[in-house]
Order: C-alpha cells, then sequence, then structure tokens
C-alpha cells in the first residue's frame, strides 16, 4: 500500500505548476474504501492563493464526496528531485486534522526510505470546535 501511495505522488508530481519557487509536490490520498485522489501543487503570481499538493488532493476529494481517509503519501523537491523527506505544512496539517482522526498516516520518502507518522504525531493537541 506504502509504495502504490508513493508511486502516485511521485506521478502527480509531474503537475506540479511551481515557477515561483522551482518546489515541486505531489501527494496522493487514500480513502478508507481504497481509492486515491492526488494533487500537486499549484503556485500563484500573487503568492498566497498557491495551494499546497495535499489541499489540492484533499479539495478534489472532498469536493467529490470523500469523508473519510486512511492515509496521505508526500514527495517533494527542488526541480522535482527528491532528496528529502517532504513533511505537511502546518496549514495542511490543519485542514488534515478537520477530516481524520489521530490515526490517519502520514508517508514520506527522501528516496532511499519510506518513512510514516500518524497525524496526531505531526499535529498533537490540534484544535477542533
Ligand atoms: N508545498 C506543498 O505543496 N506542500 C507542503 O506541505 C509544503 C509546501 C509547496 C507550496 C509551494 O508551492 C512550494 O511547496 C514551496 O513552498
Amino acid at each position: 500500500m506504502k509504495i502504490e501511495l508513493v508511486t502516485k505522488a511521485y506521478e502527480a508530481m509531474k503537475h506540479s505548476y511551481s515557477p515561483y519557487s522551482g518546489f515541486r509536490v505531489g501527494a496522493a490520498l487514500l480513502t478508507k474504501d481504497s481509492k486515491i485522489y492526488t494533487g500537486c501543487n499549484i503556485e500563484n503570481s500573487a503568492f498566497s492563493p498557491t495551494c499546497c499538493a495535499e489541499r489540492t488532493a484533499f479539495f478534489k476529494a472532498v469536493s467529490e464526496g470523500e469523508k473519510d481517509f486512511k492515509a496521505i503519501a508526500i514527495v517533494g523537491g527542488k526541480g522535482g528531485e527528491i532528496t528529502d523527506f517532504c513533511y505537511p505544512c502546518g496549514v495542511c496539517r490543519q485542514v488534515m486534522a478537520e477530516f481524520c482522526d489521530g490515526d490517519f498516516e502520514i508517508i514520506t520518502t527522501d528516496a532511499k526510505e519510506i518513512k510514516s507518522h500518524t497525524l496526531k504525531e505531526l499535529l498533537p493537541e490540534s484544535f477542533k470546535i
């Protein structure tokens, strides 16, 4: 499961629109019923409208009626070269907390090793209403 999801994240990274940072990111989000929604980062000349790969994947899935998620794989690097682990930014972690339980799995790779963390580990004591 992890390797398939990481492979899909690599494929999604090909569509990254990142002319400003040159940092290309891909994500693959797995639903509890085994569907995969992919996303890439989409930058903007006004900067703040930029959307991270993880949020692209989440918003695609939620907009199609998905609400139950199991895991997300993320890959990212300058020019699309993966040399380090790419962890989700704080905003994306908060979006994950909106839809996922603490045991939601966040998978990333430095192209040598795959690491996996729970959302609870990466965003403890998260804000929820
Ligand atoms: N980025 C992501 O897509 N996901 C993250 O978790 C961190 C950052 C994107 C946003 C921007 O297009 C580029 O990486 C550099 O910050």
